[in-house]
């Protein structure tokens, strides 16, 4: 019973600890929120740019950059190098990260899911193979 109430807390402490700051995000969870982003992304082997770009190798990449895909002027002139930060500020809310974008998308505000679907995405080297850990 004592053990069971010291791990509830540490349960709660952690959870507490991440709200509202990005954290080490599991990438599995996000494999499913990746569901919201598959209409117009892809990414893994063999991903194809859609109505929007693929994403391989996103960490690290600078925006606006793939070769064949044909950016708004305002994602070209954005200045962003997508890290976890970046990433996570621009899927929150992508029309105030970069005005004028031409992604149609709501946004996702929720903290473990932003650190989640970071943690799906950015393990996929620029071939589409995940990195080794
Ligand atoms: C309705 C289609 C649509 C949906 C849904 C969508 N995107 Fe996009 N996304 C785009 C388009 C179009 C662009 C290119 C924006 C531009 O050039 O202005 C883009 C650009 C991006 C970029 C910048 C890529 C680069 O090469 O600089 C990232 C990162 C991104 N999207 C991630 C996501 C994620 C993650 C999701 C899901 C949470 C998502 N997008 C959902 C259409 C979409």
């Amino acid at each position: 019973m004592k053990t069971f109430a010291i791990s509830a807390l540490t349960v709660l402490g952690m959870t507490l600890a991440s709200v509202g700051t990005s954290s080490a995000g599991d990438a599995e969870a996000g494999k499913a929120t990746f569901n919201k982003c598959m209409a117009c992304h892809a990414v893994g082997e063999g991903a194809k740019n859609k109505a929007g770009p693929e994403l391989n190798g996103l960490d690290g990449r600078k925006a606006g950059t793939l070769e064949g895909y044909a950016y708004s002027d305002a994602m070209k002139a954005s200045g962003i190098t997508w890290n976890q930060a970046e990433f996570e500020e621009y899927i929150k809310n992508p029309k105030a990260k970069v005005p004028g974008v031409k992604m149609v998308f709501a946004g996702i505000t929720k903290q473990s899911e932003l650190d989640n679907l970071w943690a799906y995405v950015s393990q996929f080297d620029k071939d589409g193979k995940v990195k080794a850990k």
